[in-house]
């Protein structure tokens, strides 16, 4: 069973709470529930990592091809926007990666419609909201079964 590793960035970990209007209600424990159980349907394991720091992001896609996993499906959150560090880990780590978001940050303010970390992704999903998630772990799977 393929391992997938799944990140979350800085501020996910308010989902529920946080700009409801933007985000809506969904918790992150729904959302990685919801991911478990498509992965689990479709063949593979996931383990979710949160960190509200850049360098235990950098660090944890740093160690994910050595341990073991086939990919990395990651909301950069604002580090989306403004980080190299995380950008340049995603290309080290030569593992398939799928950046995802909650909001269309196309629709958003200027400042979002930036992705550093997008092209060094195999793609992008953005504006489903929970469903972006789910989205990702469909097309990673198609993506890992076609190589
Ligand atoms: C986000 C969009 C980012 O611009 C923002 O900083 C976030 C969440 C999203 O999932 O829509 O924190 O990544």
């Amino acid at each position: 069973m393929d391992k997938i590793l799944v990140i979350h960035g800085p501020n996910l970990n308010l989902l529920g709470h946080r700009e409801v209007n933007i985000y809506g209600k969904v918790t992150i424990d729904q959302i990685n529930k919801e991911m478990a159980s498509q992965a689990k349907m479709l063949g593979l394991s996931i383990s979710t990592f949160q960190s509200n720091h850049e360098g235990e992001i950098v660090d944890k896609i740093g160690s994910a091809n050595k341990e073991g996993y086939k990919a990395i499906l990651i909301n950069p959150a604002a580090y989306t926007h403004t980080s190299v560090a995380v950008r340049d880990a995603i290309s080290a780590s030569s593992l398939p990666a799928i950046e995802i978001h909650l909001s269309n940050i196309y629709a958003r303010e200027e400042f979002r419609h930036t992705s550093l970390t997008a092209p060094v992704a195999i793609g992008q999903i953005s504006g489903f909201g929970k469903n972006s998630y789910i989205l990702a772990v469909n097309a990673i799977a198609e993506y890992l079964k076609g190589k």
